[in-house]
């Protein structure tokens, strides 16, 4: 067997946990889905998904995790093997590499625009720019304009951005995350927790009745119980819990396995949880939105809402706080993103890494450069074809159905196969809090079913109009191109939906050869009559 990696200290583990959850999702996702979801209202069936779905799959996650790495498992695919004598299990595993392979491409693009927002903010390079030029800045950086995305810089950054992860991950654990980890989270609340307090003091930035501030912090903290119970609000909040927790994704256990068997996994899986529900909920929430409500309003805020926002007005919005507090802030803003999304996306690399580790044998530099590689190919159809909704389709895809669906498969086989009454016990193996018993209840029948009720839900959406029809963003409707015409050729072109359905094909490719490789490290654990003792 690979020599194993190892954690450094327990503070290092919890931050690069952390780090893993803290993402840009706490700052880019959650604010965004909030003003699209009511406001105030998604914060309730946010908590509630948090309480019922979000703690206990950390809990099971690190549990099977540190389960797995007694047996020198560190991915998810024999982890899960490992659980239950049905060999058809482990194939489910494989969601758990796919997953972060697929969102790693897509999500180390976003990165490196940080990177160079970070750079081109810190020499003040946004300065005395109109709104309008900040987002062509925007659309010139990710080359939209042509028949294909050409964004030179863009491109560039992401190769950095991208040698930086690998070079990373080349170093381990306690080598190199745990170190990223701890200058990057204390850094980014550090930022954060100013750009908080610029927002809660600016008030009334612009000329319009509701530019203040605090209108923006109302409008995300004032429940408004009228909506409480539409289905899309209680399917966006149970998604972002998904994302923005990093479960259902199989990066947990994978950091999970490196924990010793009777080290905690209890207390050290709310620490991380916790954390990150304090970013994302305090500090997520009180960035973007306020400031821009600030300047421009909660109804042009509620009109443009989107992730982009943080690129295309944001800068703008800074510089007239004057040249030195918009450097600072403009540094603040996109180093914060930087850092949070790093301390993610390494997470996302180690999946594979542990998986050709342990079963081919391969040193930590040969799986992170292959790691790389692979990165690199699958990122570039949503660079190149950017504006054509590959980047969105790998982002539905790989980093919200497959979360839904691989969590789903983990807690049935966690409580129903392997059984509740070992996964209690080993939640509770060398546990530094004594976790409510009510949550043995609660792994067992409420997520689960929870769990059953967000997948139904998302695959039959009902439509707009009356009697039964898929709405377009069902899973199904999204498989069928409900509402489009399907037609892959107009005019002698391809038209957008043969990029999106090729890149479907790629992310399909993926999914099998990864199973093949499953197969094949099952055929070499049978040749070393490699067994396991349970
Ligand atoms: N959990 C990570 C994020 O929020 C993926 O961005």
């Amino acid at each position: 067997m690979a020599k194993s990696d190892s954690w450094g200290s327990r503070v290092g583990l919890i931050l690069a946990m952390a780090g893993n959850a803290v993402g840009l999702g706490n700052f880019l996702r959650f604010p965004v889905q909030a003003v699209q979801n009511g406001g105030g209202t998604f914060i309730i069936p946010y908590l509630v998904s948090f309480l019922l779905m979000g703690i206990p799959l950390l809990w099971v996650e690190w549990a099977m995790g540190r389960y797995g790495g007694r047996y020198g498992d560190h991915s998810t695919p024999f982890i899960l093997d490992n659980m239950t004598k049905k060999k058809l299990w482990k194939y489910f595993g494989v969601f758990g590499i796919f997953t972060n392979l697929g969102v790693m491409s897509y999500y180390t693009y976003i990165e490196s625009w940080t990177l160079s927002y970070t750079l081109k903010s810190a020499i003040g390079g946004f300065s005395g720019m109109t709104i309008e030029e900040v987002g062509t800045f925007f659309d010139n950086y990710v080359g939209s304009g042509g028949d294909f995305n050409m964004p030179t810089w863009g491109f560039l950054a992401f190769v950095i951005t991208l040698v930086l992860n690998i070079y990373i991950l080349s170093k381990g654990l306690s080598g190199g995350i745990e170190k990223v980890a701890k200058v990057a989270m204390p850094l980014l609340i550090v930022f954060g927790v100013f750009l908080a307090v610029k927002a809660i003091f600016l008030g009334q930035g612009g000329d319009c009745v509701d530019c203040d501030s605090a209108v923006g912090m109302s409008f995300l903290w004032e429940p408004d119980f009228n909506n409480l119970w539409d289905p899309k609000i209680w399917l966006a909040a149970a998604g972002q819990i998904f994302f923005t927790l990093s479960v259902g994704m199989g990066t947990i256990h994978c950091y999970a396995s490196y924990v010793k068997k009777r080290d905690d996994i209890a207390l050290n899986a709310m620490s991380a949880g916790w954390m990150n529900g304090f970013v994302e909920i305090v500090l997520g929430a009180s960035v973007v939105i306020p400031i821009a409500v600030g300047y421009l309003g909660l109804d042009w805020v509620k009109d443009n809402a989107g992730f982009m926002m943080a690129f295309k007005t944001m800068p703008f919005l800074f510089d007239k706080w004057g040249p030195i507090l918009s450097v600072l802030a403009g540094v603040s803003w996109f180093g914060l993103l930087f850092f949070a999304g790093v301390t993610s996306s390494l997470a996302m690399g180690t999946p594979w890494m542990g998986f050709m580790k342990d079963e081919f044998k391969w040193s930590a530099n040969k799986s992170a450069l292959t790691l790389g590689i692979l990165i690199f190919i699958l990122a570039l159809p949503t660079i190149f074809l950017f504006d054509k909704g590959v980047f969105d389709e790998y982002d539905y895809w790989t980093g919200t159905v497959s979360l839904v669906v691989f969590a789903l498969a983990e807690v049935i086989l966690f409580a129903w196969v392997f059984g509740m009454d070992k996964g209690w016990k080993e939640i509770n193996t060398g546990a530094d809090i004594k976790v409510p018993k009510a949550y043995k209840f609660i792994i067992k029948y409420v997520t689960p079913a929870f769990i059953i009720w967000i997948l139904f839900s998302s695959l039959f959406k009902q439509g707009d109009g009356d009697g039964f029809n898929l709405a377009p963003d069902s899973i199904i409707g999204q498989i069928f191109h409900v509402g489009k015409d399907f037609v892959w050729m107009k005019d002698g072109a391809f038209t957008d939906m043969f990029y999106i359905d090729m890149s479907r094909v790629l992310l399909l490719a993926l999914f099998g050869g990864l199973c093949v490789m499953v197969r094949k490290a099952q055929i070499r654990r049978n040749k070393e009559g490699r067994k396991y003792d349970n």
